[in-house]
């Protein structure tokens, strides 16, 4: 093993004390979970805990993946904004599919979200360009909200002995339907 894998593996992974995730008293409405994940993380004080990475598909279909902010949650989906010629703005109008991922060192928790991404409408992504900090009073035509809507979560809860709690949700015919995930997570 090299000197650089010795010196990664002795980092440590976890903090000593994360919370835990009971499989048997979850919210039916995953965004329940997400929204009270989310509200931890801010009260943790950790900088960005808005922060996610945002996954794309290239047109030859590689992924592409940078940090995005999350601007909102409603019953459109996830916010999020951007300039619409952006590479990423190129990538979702050619295909809408997207995911994010947020991980919270404080507490070992990581969700996936997957879904289509939905392009909104110009007064929201106006309004969310006049509120950034550097707005100067002039709009900005590229600017774009979009929201991601869910087809599919996965929330981690990280543990010291790594038997991570994963569950998995799906949107089907009949609402959202959630399982424990027992694939080794490493
Ligand atoms: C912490 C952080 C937050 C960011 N938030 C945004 C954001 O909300 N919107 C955005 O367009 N770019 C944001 N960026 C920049 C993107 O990561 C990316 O570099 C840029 O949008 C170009 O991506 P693209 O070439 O894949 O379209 C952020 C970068 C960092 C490091």
């Amino acid at each position: 093993m090299s000197e650089l894998a010795d010196r990664l593996r002795a980092l440590p992974s976890f903090p000593d004390d994360m919370p835990g995730l009971d499989p048997d008293a979850l919210p039916e409405d995953p965004s329940a979970l997400f929204l009270a994940w989310l509200e931890d993380a801010i009260a943790s004080g950790a900088r960005q805990p808005h922060a996610m990475t945002f996954q794309t598909l290239t047109e030859d279909g590689a992924p592409a993946a940078r940090t995005l902010i999350l601007k909102d949650l409603d019953a459109r989906g996830l916010h999020i904004s951007t300039h619409r010629t952006s590479r990423k703005g190129q990538q979702l109008a050619a295909d809408p599919r997207a995911a994010m991922t947020f991980f919270w060192r404080e507490s070992g928790r990581q969700v996936w979200v997957g879904g289509e991404v939905e392009a909104l409408d110009e007064a929201i992504s106006q309004a969310d360009w006049a509120s950034r900090p550097t707005y100067d009073g002039v709009p900005n035509p590229d600017w774009q909200v979009y929201a991601l809507q869910p087809a599919r979560w996965e929330f981690t809860q990280s543990r010291l002995d790594r038997k991570h709690v994963r569950i998995g949700y799906r949107l089907g015919a009949e609402g959202w339907h959630h399982e424990r995930l027992t694939t080794p997570a490493g």
